[in-house]
């Protein structure tokens, strides 16, 4: 069975991990392995987008390959609309990074697009292929031309468009805005958000940009070291954040003139701890600006509100934005 925008569709992850065997250094030694996830539990609406925000390696893309089946999970069930993942080919699509290494170079843009088609007359399939570049604001007439003959932001919107022709009922896009300048990212997301309203997709949303996750998400989930620390609605990402890498990752976010909450920065000193010995206690702890004794021999929990918010932290909003005052502005 394929799943189509009419089938209520929703992925729910629990207890999901990913590991990585590290090269072993002696012969009979004992086996070491990366914890790039570690009990992970998300769930992802229709309709609706899921942002994954958090430093390099902390292992956003990881649980973005493990989440749409491009990986498998060590542990943990992922269910589709009820359903054990897997059962739902061509339900799932992905853009990643770089558009150009996507597209292969010998073939051209109505072929690119046109992989993802169920069979069709050659006239039906010019047709839906040129109605599916309208969708992404690219001009039919590019039709025949060859992806080095594109810019890097027209060749995004192959990819998306080759990601959406098979009618999927979930995107994942890992870094899809990343290679793109600061206008044209937006005007992506923008382009997204309408496609997502007009054919119901859900989205997980990965970017180490905390800015355009907030563009375009509905919830944001915050990881460190393999793990969501906090599970926040992205219109609330700002005052109501609990967890203090949140904070600290939100106090970071560039301001652009105009935008009425500028926080102070808070600077985390150091790296993440290593994700082969984790940490027995929190694994924020070495960073962590309010950090007490308890935190470095207990774990936190992952506790769940009943409004669907998430935090894993022994001491919930203990760090807070501090607000900039803006030179000229009214407040
Ligand atoms: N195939 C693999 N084999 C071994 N280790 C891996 C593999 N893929 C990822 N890792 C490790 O898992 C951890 C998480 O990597 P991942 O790519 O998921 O992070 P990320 O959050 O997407 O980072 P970035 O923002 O740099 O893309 C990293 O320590 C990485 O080195
Ligand atoms: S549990 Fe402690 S160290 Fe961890 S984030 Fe909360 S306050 Fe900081
Ligand atoms: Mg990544």
């Amino acid at each position: 069975m394929t799943i189509t925008q009419s089938v209520p569709f929703a992925l729910e992850a629990t207890g999901v991990e990913r590991r990585f065997p590290l090269p072993q250094e002696k012969l009979f030694g004992h086996r070491r392995y990366l914890h790039a996830v570690d009990g992970i539990d998300v769930r992802v609406e229709p309709g609706r987008t899921l942002g994954v925000v958090g430093e390099s390696g902390c292992g956003k893309s990881t649980l973005g390959r493990v989440l749409v089946g491009l990986d498998k999970a060590d542990a943990g069930t992922i269910r589709w609309n009820g359903t054990p993942a897997g059962a739902h080919t061509g339900a799932v699509q992905a853009v990643f990074q770089d558009p150009a290494s996507a597209l292969n170079p010998r073939r051209t843009i109505a072929q690119a697009i046109g992989e993802a088609l169920p069979r069709m007359s050659r006239s039906a399939r010019t047709t839906r292929i040129g109605e599916l570049m309208g969708m992404v604001d690219l001009d039919p007439a590019l039709m025949s031309r060859y992806p080095h003959e594109l810019s890097g932001g027209q060749q995004q919107r192959v990819c998306i468009a080759r990601a959406i022709a098979s009618d999927p009922a979930l995107i994942l896009l890992d870094e899809a805005v990343s290679s793109l300048d600061a206008s044209l990212q937006m005007q992506v997301i923008e382009l997204l958000r309408d496609l997502q309203e007009r054919t119901g997709a859900a989205f997980i949303f990965i970017s180490h940009d905390l800015r355009a996750v907030r563009g375009i998400s509905d919830w944001i989930a915050v990881m460190y070291l393999g793990q969501i620390v906090e599970l926040a609605p992205a219109d609330e990402f700002d005052d109501q954040l609990r967890h203090p890498y949140s904070v600290a990752l939100r106090s970071a976010e560039p301001s652009i003139p105009g935008d009425e909450f500028q926080p102070e920065r808070i600077i985390l000193e150091g790296d993440p701890p290593s994700a082969v010995e984790r940490p027995v206690g929190c694994r924020f702890a070495s960073r962590c600006p309010v950090a007490q004794d308890r935190c470095r021999v207990e774990a936190p929990e992952l506790v769940h509100d009943d409004d669907g918010r998430a935090v894993r932290c022994h001491f919930p909003g203990s760090l807070q934005l501090a607000r900039r005052v803006v030179e000229g502005a009214d407040a």
